[in-house]
């Protein structure tokens, strides 16, 4: 590139990390105060009273339900979380090997083929879509699950909470209340986290009107890359390689005289704790002692302190996956579905997101700088050497 072009280049802003593109009364991440507040509403405060149906609600909707509208949305959900034989045999049809984030994009796919009103572009066709969405998202990730474990998925029971159901649809067994619980407050505390790069994709594709459906494929397709949604699967191999608590001041002092990451922390906009991840903490320890696993506490204990104490001046604290990916090992939940739980939680704030963004939509049309040849000469296939 001449030194003139060079001049006139633009300043472009790889990642976007400085570029706001809507206005929101979804979601905000104070990073500098450490709080995440839904709608207007702070996840501790959701997380100690509220539940994932609620909170739910709070999201599409912006405000609390009253206790008829949260009647009628419990029991949509619980109405709408069977999925259809069909999309059973195509579940069966998957590879064992298939990754379960893939699984879950493919079944949604599928799934909007069979929504009469995929194509109707209606606020309220699109709250009944997304309701259904979140509805069906644990059904097929469980039942998935089930089946490429060799036996048979459980169909949905309407009487227990979407957490409850989920953890039991998985297992094959009804949760202790102190498991259903974290499991619904891990779904509250994941719902959303503003504009990140899988609620960015659903957002690319909504603007161009396309359906509900395909804006939540490209939100799956997105989350399922490591730098997204798959830290908290790093950060508990991380504690199950670590071992015992006594190695794992030496391992952090180790990965970090190597200039490695340790993973679960840091973050883009936490410069504190993060405080999802103070929630999940508490529950991590609970569980541990319940489970007789203090030592795997004891560790991501120990890892948290010392790389916090390493890394003051750089502002690096734990984030949601450091224990996130602990709780759900803890729950007995297998590593290769910390990431669709991830999304049965999201697909709530993916929904919101996209509903708001078409009260005033835009399509999202960005440029990029063209610095390749200008006056390239054609030659033709028989003349090249
Ligand atoms: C999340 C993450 C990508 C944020 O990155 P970022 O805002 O671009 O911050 P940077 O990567 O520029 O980090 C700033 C400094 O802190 C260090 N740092 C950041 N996270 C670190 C970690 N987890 N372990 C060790 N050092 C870390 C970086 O090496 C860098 O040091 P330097 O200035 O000497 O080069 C980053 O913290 C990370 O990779 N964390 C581990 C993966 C993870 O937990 N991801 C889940 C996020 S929710």
């Amino acid at each position: 590139m001449g030194l003139a072009a060079k001049m006139d280049a633009p300043r472009i802003d790889r990642g976007l990390d400085d570029i706001y593109v809507k206005e929101t009364s979804i979601c905000l991440v104070d990073g500098d105060r450490g709080r995440l507040v839904y709608r207007g509403f702070d996840i501790r405060d959701l997380a100690q009273h509220s539940n994932f149906e609620e909170t739910v609600f709070i999201l599409v909707h912006g405000r609390l339900p009253t206790r008829e509208e949260y009647d009628m949305l419990r029991k949509g959900l619980a109405e709408s979380r069977a999925i259809t034989p069909d999309l059973v045999r195509l579940l069966r049809r998957m590879p064992p090997d298939a990754p379960p984030m893939d699984v879950l994009r493919t079944a949604v796919s599928y799934m909007s083929n069979f929504d009469p009103e995929r194509d109707d572009p209606t606020r309220t066709a699109n709250m009944r879509k997304a309701q259904r969405l979140v509805a069906k998202f644990p059904t097929i990730v469980a039942a998935h699950h089930r089946i490429r474990e060799g036996k048979r998925p459980l169909a949905p029971n309407p009487r227990l909470g979407i957490a409850e159901d989920f953890l039991r649809m998985v297992t094959g067994k009804r949760p202790d209340p102190l498991s259903a619980r974290i499991m619904d407050v891990a779904l509250i505390l994941h719902a959303d986290h503003s504009m990140n790069a899988s609620a960015f994709a659903a957002i690319v594709a909504a603007s161009t009107l396309a359906d509900l459906y395909s804006a939540i494929v490209a939100a799956i397709a997105t989350l399922k890359g490591p730098l997204h949604g798959g830290a908290n699967e790093a950060a508990l191999r991380t504690m199950l390689l670590v071992g015992k608590p006594e190695n794992a001041e030496r391992y952090v002092l180790d990965t970090l005289a190597n200039r490695g990451k340790i993973f679960g922390f840091g973050h883009r906009v936490y410069r504190t704790y993060d405080p999802r991840a103070l929630i999940l903490r508490e529950y991590a320890r609970q569980l541990s002692e319940k489970r007789g696993q203090e030592d795997l506490f004891r560790i991501a204990e120990i890892l948290q302190e010392v790389t916090v104490r390493e890394l003051k001046a750089k502002q690096i604290y734990p984030n949601v996956d450091f224990y996130s990916g602990l709780v759900y090992h803890l729950l007995g939940l297998p590593m290769d579905l910390f990431t669709p739980i991830f999304a049965v939680s999201r697909v709530s704030g993916w929904t919101a997101h996209v509903i708001e963004y078409w009260d005033d939509n835009r399509l999202v049309r960005p440029l990029d700088y063209y610095v390749g040849p200008r006056d390239a000469v054609y030659v033709p296939l028989d003349q090249r050497s």
